[in-house]
């Protein structure tokens, strides 16, 4: 498939933005009202969540459902779990004791809005919300009902999110280590996007080989997406990126660009693509939209 064929460029960004469109609207609908008591925490959880991102996890979660023959609306809710929870991973990883970063998504941080106390509290507010959701999706066969709650505590603990996030924190001012920050791209990164698409696969209905693979695709994904993140740290402004550019080398992050330099980065990222690209081929399915998000996410600019 040629992504640059204008018909295929123009039906991929369609598909992406009603997705876009009808998760938003979705997170709009399902998080508790801005008004419910506390009324903070619940204005702070939906200043997190409704405020742009590109929903890469959550498409993830509805084109997985959707390439094994069933309606995008049964990964409705697993999807924006994956984003409430991918949220709330922002929110924390923003505080001053873990990157201590002022800008989100092209707004204030949570915690400069609201102020840490109320920030770090609608964070876990946000982890037990998904799990929630989750747990509200019914599973069909031949998996059994709690997986999705298992996969996505599994993926946000300490062997998951928490873990590649403790090891990033300690990594900083560390002599470079490639297997260490494979560990950290794969468990902070990785491991949730992946999540995303096991999730969008048991929604599907696929078999569990199936669900194994849309899961390889999502560690391969994953890891060229952090491999870019770091990239575009390094090359984009604070107005394009919506976060602050440099804010790796202020902490003195071991990243991919220190340890591989950005051309050797970018080569690395485009062999994670290829990976996925083929675990999307190993499919057998019609993954032609997949295709072209696993491709244009190697271009993106933010
Ligand atoms: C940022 O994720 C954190 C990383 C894992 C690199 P995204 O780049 O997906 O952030 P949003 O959701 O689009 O804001
Ligand atoms: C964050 O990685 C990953 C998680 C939030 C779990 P980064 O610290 O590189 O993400 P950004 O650059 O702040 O979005
Ligand atoms: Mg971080
Ligand atoms: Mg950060
Ligand atoms: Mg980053």
């Amino acid at each position: 498939m040629n992504v640059n064929d204008p018909q295929i460029a123009t039906a991929f960004q369609e598909w992406m933005q009603i997705r876009k469109q009808e998760l938003d609207q979705s997170l709009l609908e399902l998080l508790p009202p801005a008004d419910t008591r506390p009324s903070v925490v619940h204005e702070a959880m939906r200043y997190a969540c409704l405020n742009g991102g590109k929903r890469l996890r959550g498409i993830l979660t509805l084109g997985f459902c959707e390439c094994f023959g069933n309606a995008k609306n049964r990964a409705m809710k697993p999807a924006a779990a994956l984003e409430i929870f991918h949220a709330s991973t922002l929110i924390h990883d923003d505080l001053p004791c873990m990157d201590d970063d002022a800008i989100r998504r092209g707004k204030p941080s949570t915690h400069i809005q609201f102020g840490e106390a109320n920030a770090l509290l609608a964070g876990n507010a946000l982890l037990t919300l998904a799990l929630g959701w989750m747990a509200e999706t019914a599973v069909p066969l031949p998996h059994p009902p709690g997986m999705l709650v298992s996969e996505l505590a599994r993926a946000g603990g300490s062997e998951g999110v928490i873990g590649g996030q403790i090891e990033d924190l300690e990594a900083e001012t560390a002599p470079p280590d490639e297997d260490r920050l494979i560990y950290i791209h794969t468990e902070k990164t990785a491991r949730l996007i992946a999540c995303a698409c096991r999730s969008g696969a048991i929604c599907g209905g696929a078999c569990a080989a199936k669900v194994d693979r849309a899961g390889s695709f999502g560690m391969n994904l994953g890891m060229a997406f952090q491999i870019l993140d770091d990239i575009l740290d390094c090359t984009q402004s604070t107005e394009q990126l919506g976060k602050p550019a440099h804010s790796d080398e202020e902490n003195d992050k071991m990243t991919s660009v220190s340890l591989w330099g950005l051309e050797g980065s970018r080569s690395k990222a485009a062999a994670y693509t290829q990976k996925a690209l083929d675990d999307l081929e190993a499919l057998d399915q019609p993954t032609e939209m997949l295709e072209a998000l696993t491709r244009w996410l190697l271009d993106r600019e933010m």
